[in-house]
């Protein structure tokens, strides 16, 4: 074959053009899931271990938190309901626009953002935060964007914030969307410990799902 008389062509980045393509798969797979109509996982319903943390035995305090993957904002308005400084962050904006209608119908004032978790700096969510929540978020980003949501919530975080989080277990669902293969990954108790440091974790509880899930709670180093 003939080439074009010349060696200053650069090299395809094949790596970084992988990595393009699973986002964009990522992408269009959630997309889809909302132009179906309801998600699988929109059940509408705020889980106990949230309830938990905030209603129960050692309830946090109101103050500033930050959800991640709000999908259509039940659990961002149920923080504003109880007093919290909700900010929430979906990557799609239908998701983001059905939020918003739920936290008006429900008369709270959270602030949503249609944006991708993994590059906070893009929006405007100065922080500090005392509470970042994940619902199934993180256990779908592609792995090579994780240590940048890592480092985005680590540069947001109060000193002794909290983060919830909720996350499959590697393959548990046999991967419903093959091309995505982040998803088979899932999230494990040592990714988190490696993946963030200047974090404790404090708890790792097994969800109550037919396949391996977690409940995963993380603790920010006061002293840093
Ligand atoms: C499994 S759903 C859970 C949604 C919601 N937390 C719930 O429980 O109903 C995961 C959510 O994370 C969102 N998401 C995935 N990757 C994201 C990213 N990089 N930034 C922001 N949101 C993301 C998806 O759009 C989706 O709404």
């Amino acid at each position: 074959m003939n080439r074009p008389h010349t060696t200053q062509q650069p090299e395809p980045d094949s790596t970084t053009t992988q990595q393009d393509r699973e986002e964009e798969s990522v992408y269009r797979a959630l997309e889809g899931y909302y132009r179906a109509g309801k998600a699988p996982w929109d059940t509408g319903v705020t889980p106990p271990e949230l309830v938990d943390l905030i209603e129960g035995p050692g309830t946090l305090p109101p103050g500033r938190a930050l959800e991640l993957g709000c999908g259509t904002g039940t659990n961002a308005t149920y923080l504003a309901r109880h007093g919290w400084e909700v900010t929430a962050v979906d990557l799609i904006d239908s998701a983001v626009g059905q939020a918003r209608e739920k936290a008006e119908a429900a008369g709270v004032a959270v602030r949503l953002l249609h944006g991708d978790a993994t590059r906070l700096d893009e929006l405007d969510v100065p922080g500090p935060f005392d509470l970042f929540f994940d619902l199934s978020c993180y256990c779908g980003i592609p792995l090579h964007r994780r240590d940048a949501y890592a480092a985005g919530l680590t540069h947001r975080a109060a000193p002794g914030a909290r983060l919830l989080m909720f996350g499959y277990g590697p393959e548990p669902l046999g991967n419903p969307v093959p091309e995505v293969t982040s998803w088979a990954a899932g999230v494990t108790a040592d990714e988190l410990r490696t993946r963030f440091p200047g974090w404790e974790l404090l708890d790792v509880t097994p969800g109550t799902n037919s396949v391996p899930t977690f409940w995963f709670t993380l603790h920010r180093n006061a002293r840093l």
